[in-house]
């Protein structure tokens, strides 16, 4: 627990639990990553039961890292930094609880579920109806949580990272609410409330804001607290940071539209889709930028602080996945990229690069704090970590964009008769060694989240030494 001054205390303990649960779901959510991707190249390994088959671990793993591991981190984060930045404690302890193991009994939920094939098939929101009630009134208690303690700040105005955690929770209610109209069946099946097309284009404004708003909107208020703080820097540029969150929340919900070029999507919606995307890349980079900027005379830091390295890593995957979104909403280049996988390296550029090393980044810098430790237990393992996940980010990436220009290639060649060059098995074929590499890049990824769960462990545990020696200082 710490102070401000004398009657403030914070509430870390729903912080220190969430961030404890970031590690424990980015190593389930990432081990089950592994295996669909050894699934890919050794089918034998679906085993032959119906719940080991990758078609029902895949929204496991999809589930498992964005709500589990993000979603936890974005609560971690949120909780600390809206205390931290308006002074204030959180204002009810007992709602913050409910949110943390309300939000645990939904990805347990998930875990069970989704194995055992219960889906809506809509992707990022597969689970069925009784889950999704729940998810609506956790998400309803967040809110509470987060802008009631906004609402009694001692500060007289509300830090940038607010305003992105802010956006990320309001429209993220709005979309779950609004994608997930559905008639139930039964307790584990329901029928969307829309149909065909219609169905998709919601579907797709959910998913893109899905993107936009949960993997990107809540971890740039990550950003713009945790970089600042790290560097020991101002933000480099306010003004920026309220031109490029307007821009961006502004831009993104249009966007959706470029998941289903050459659909039956009315043509001028695709275009549009496709042009906002394209406007997008600016907000996008102006986040970047400003992040990037922050550490204006404090370059040297990268050289000894893994932690810094990290954050400013992760900003540099930023603006590569968001320069190669925009490209890929071009109808003419989705048309080679579409359903390749040069789909899932740009995902995971995002994800890995984007997303997770910014949260593993934040995490560190959180840990000993929420513990009253000055640092981590080993500095040098957050070195070794930061390596780990770099080399496993970019094997994976570089070998989906290799696999997803060769797929979009051979599936596009045509002899001279008209007919195709080649089957699409011989595609599969030709994909086994891009693959292996993307496996042996998410193990080395994983295999960092070891050492991160290890490094954890051992600091919480250096300071209930320090705590246990204390006591018995005070016995004797
Ligand atoms: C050890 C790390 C990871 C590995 C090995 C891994 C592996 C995989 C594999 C094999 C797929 C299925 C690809 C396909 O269907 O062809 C996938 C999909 C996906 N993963 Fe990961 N993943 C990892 C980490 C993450 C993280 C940290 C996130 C998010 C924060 C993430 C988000 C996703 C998403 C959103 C998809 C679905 C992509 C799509 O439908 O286009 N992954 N992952
Ligand atoms: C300016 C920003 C971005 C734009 C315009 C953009 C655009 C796109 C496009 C065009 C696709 C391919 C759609 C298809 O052919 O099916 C796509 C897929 C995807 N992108 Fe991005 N992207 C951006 C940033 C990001 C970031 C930062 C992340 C992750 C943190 C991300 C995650 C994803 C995911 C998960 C998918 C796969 C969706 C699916 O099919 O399941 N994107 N994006």
């Amino acid at each position: 627990m710490s102070t401000v001054n004398a009657n403030l205390t914070y509430n870390y303990k729903v912080v220190r639990q969430f961030a404890i649960m970031t590690v424990v779901w980015g190593i389930v959510g990432m081990s089950m990553g592994v295996l669909i991707a050894s699934q890919l190249v050794w089918p034998a390994m679906n085993l032959d039961f119906a719940w080991s088959h990758f078609g029902r671990l895949r929204p496991l793993h999809t589930n498992a890292v964005i709500y589990g591991f993000g979603g936890s981190a974005l609560f971690a984060t949120s909780y600390y930094v809206v205390q931290r930045t308006c002074q204030a404690r959180l204002i009810s302890d007992g709602l913050a609880s409910f949110t943390f193991w309300g939000w645990q009994a939904i990805l347990v939920s998930a875990a069970i579920t989704l194995p055992m094939g219960f889906t809506t098939s809509k992707e990022y929101a597969e689970l069925e109806w009784p889950i999704d009630i729940a998810i609506t009134i956790v998400w309803v208690a967040y809110a509470l949580v987060f802008f009631g303690t906004i609402m009694k700040r001692a500060t007289k105005h509300i830090y940038v990272a607010n305003w992105f955690y802010g956006a990320f929770i309001i429209t993220v209610a709005v979309l779950h609410v609004g994608n997930n109209l559905e008639l139930p069946a039964s307790a584990f099946k329901s029928y969307s409330a829309y149909a065909g097309v219609t169905d998709a284009m919601m579907q797709w404004w959910w998913g893109h804001n899905a993107v936009g708003f949960f993997l990107t909107a809540g971890f740039l208020g990550m950003m713009y607290y945790f970089v600042p703080k790290q560097a020991n820097r101002p933000v480099y540029s306010y003004r920026l940071s309220i031109v490029h969150f307007w821009a961006l929340i502004a831009t993104y919900v249009w966007a959706g539209g470029h998941h289903l070029h050459y659909s039956a999507l009315p043509d001028w919606a695709q275009t549009a889709g496709m042009i906002m995307s394209l406007i997008l890349l600016a907000p996008s980079w102006g986040g970047m930028i400003n992040g990037m900027m922050t550490l204006s005379g404090a370059w040297h830091k990268l050289r000894t602080d893994p932690i810094l390295r990290f954050l400013v890593v992760s900003l540099s995957f930023y603006g590569m996945s968001t320069f190669e979104g925009p490209m890929m909403a071009i109808k003419t280049v989705n048309a080679l990229s579409h359903n390749t996988d040069w789909t899932i390296g740009h995902v995971h550029s995002g994800a890995l690069g984007w997303v997770a090393m910014i949260s593993i980044g934040a995490m560190y810098h959180l840990i000993p704090r929420l513990w009253g430790m000055v640092e981590m237990y080993s500095i040098r393992l957050i070195n070794v970590h930061f390596w780990l996940a770099t080399v496993g980010t970019v094997l994976y990436i570089v070998a989906m964009w290799v696999n997803g220009i060769m797929q979009g290639l051979m599936w596009r060649a045509v002899n001279e008769d008209g007919t195709l060059t080649y089957s699409f098995v011989e595609s599969v074929e030709a994909s086994h060694a891009g693959y292996l590499v993307r496996m042996i890049g998410g193990a080395i990824f994983l295999s960092g989240m070891l050492l991160m769960a290890y490094n954890v462990y051992m600091t919480v545990r250096q300071k209930q030494a320090v705590a246990q020696d204390n006591a018995a200082a005070q016995a004797a």
